[in-house]
């Protein structure tokens, strides 16, 4: 079938964060919305039927898996990402955030630092300071409009802080970059060198522009794959994110036994029955959409690209690799700190994610999910440009 995802669907109303929550959250009423991470765009249509035929059967007890269920993640990891895995490798967990924190208790103690590489999700560092660890940064270098790694900060930072887990973002959100396998490959034998873990968070792997390709990390060599935590979700890939789903590949046993028995720790133990159907539903039938998807993407992409190089000027973008999220760079405004975020809420009338809750070197920056039907993101980016236009006068 084919999807029309130029189609409007009005989300206000839903209790969705992305649009109702305004107030809440401090900004002002009546912005466009295109912080949050995720779509625009109703999920694939086996999804939606798996759903129906739930509901219509109408009992929502207790629910696992069976191999079924691995067997459509695994598939989809090993068509998409040539990524072998095994069965009792498989932990499931209620979203990615949470099995990162999860993480960190499980193998770092108080007081330790967890290591990131800012700017970085945010929730990279709450997480590890809401666990009274001590996030240590090493931040990516912006060369030429590329961001890329210090390995020589990365193994100071891995020695001086004698860091036991690294949180790994591939492909990284908010700068967009696909990290390259020799890139992988060096962050994985420094980790190897200094006794690190690495949680890979791989969440974005489903988005890869043309020209570039996502490495797992963990199959990149046995010994990599024997100190890593790869975590995946259809959350991203088929915008299921509020049916929280996530699948954590952990081949070497004592990490997954000491991870699971933090998991039980914190009272959880089954998935949400719907989570786990949609989720199954979207691997084994949802190819086709997600092919469709990445197309228009693409198409969002290129328009966003000329019109920034058209009409934004002085504000730049940093090309996304992968990811639906646009890092760009508001530094020409020549904004106090926290200017530039008051100029998007009121100038421009956007509510975007501002650069500096993504750590440092997120100054002056801005991220925008460019994941929406395309009247409403150049409606957007017409918003900002006016709001240019009305102060450069
Ligand atoms: C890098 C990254 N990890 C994790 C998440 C959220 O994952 P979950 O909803 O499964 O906790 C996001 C959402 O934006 C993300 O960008």
């Amino acid at each position: 079938m084919r999807y029309n995802f130029d189609e409007i669907i009005d989300r206000r109303g839903t209790n969705c964060i992305k649009f109702d929550f305004a107030q809440e959250r401090g900004v002002p009423e009546g912005l466009l919305p295109l912080w949050v991470a995720d779509m625009d765009f109703r999920a694939p249509q086996p999804v939606l039927d798996r759903l129906a035929a739930l509901a219509r059967h109408g009992i929502f007890g207790y629910t696992d898996t069976k191999e079924d269920y691995y067997l459509a993640v695994a598939n989809w990891l090993k068509k998409r990402h040539n990524y072998l895995t095994e069965p009792q490798w498989l932990k499931k967990a209620p979203g990615v955030v949470f099995a990162l924190a999860m993480a960190i208790r499980a193998f770092t103690k108080p007081g330790e630092g967890v290591l990131i590489q800012s700017p970085v999700y945010y929730p990279f560092t709450s997480c590890a300071v809401t666990n009274d660890r001590r996030p240590v940064v090493n931040q990516l270098v912006l060369k030429d409009g590329r961001y890329e790694i210090n390995f020589e900060d990365f193994e100071k930072k891995l020695i001086q802080n004698k860091i036991r887990l690294f949180l790994l973002c591939s492909p990284h959100n908010p700068v967009g970059r696909v990290w390259t396998k020799e890139e992988l490959t060096t962050l994985g034998q420094l980790c190897l060198k200094h006794d690190c873990l690495i949680f890979s968070d791989e969440i974005h792997c489903d988005f890869i522009f043309p020209n570039h390709r996502h490495q797992v990390l963990a199959a990149i060599s046995p010994e990599l794959a024997d100190i890593a935590i790869t975590a995946t979700a259809p959350s991203k890939t088929f915008n299921l994110a509020g049916l929280q789903n996530a699948n954590l590949f952990i081949k070497n046993p004592h990490l997954h036994s000491t991870l699971s028995l933090e998991i039980r720790r914190s009272g959880f133990s089954q998935l949400n029955a719907m989570g786990l159907a949609a989720g199954q539903a979207a691997y084994e039938l949802g190819e086709d959409w997600l092919e469709q998807l990445l197309v228009y993407l693409k198409g969002n992409l290129d328009f966003t690209r000329s019109f920034f190089q058209e009409r934004l000027a002085p504000l730049a973008i940093i090309e996304p690799e992968g990811t639906y999220l646009l890092w760009f760079d508001c530094r020409a405004l020549g904004l106090k700190p926290g200017q530039t975020n008051r100029f998007m809420l009121d100038q421009a009338r956007l509510w975007l994610d501002d650069g500096d809750i993504f750590g440092p070197g997120g100054e002056g920056f801005q991220r925008l999910n460019f994941a929406c039907p395309r009247p409403i993101l150049e409606e957007a980016l017409e918003r900002l440009e006016n709001a240019l236009k009305r102060t450069t006068k």
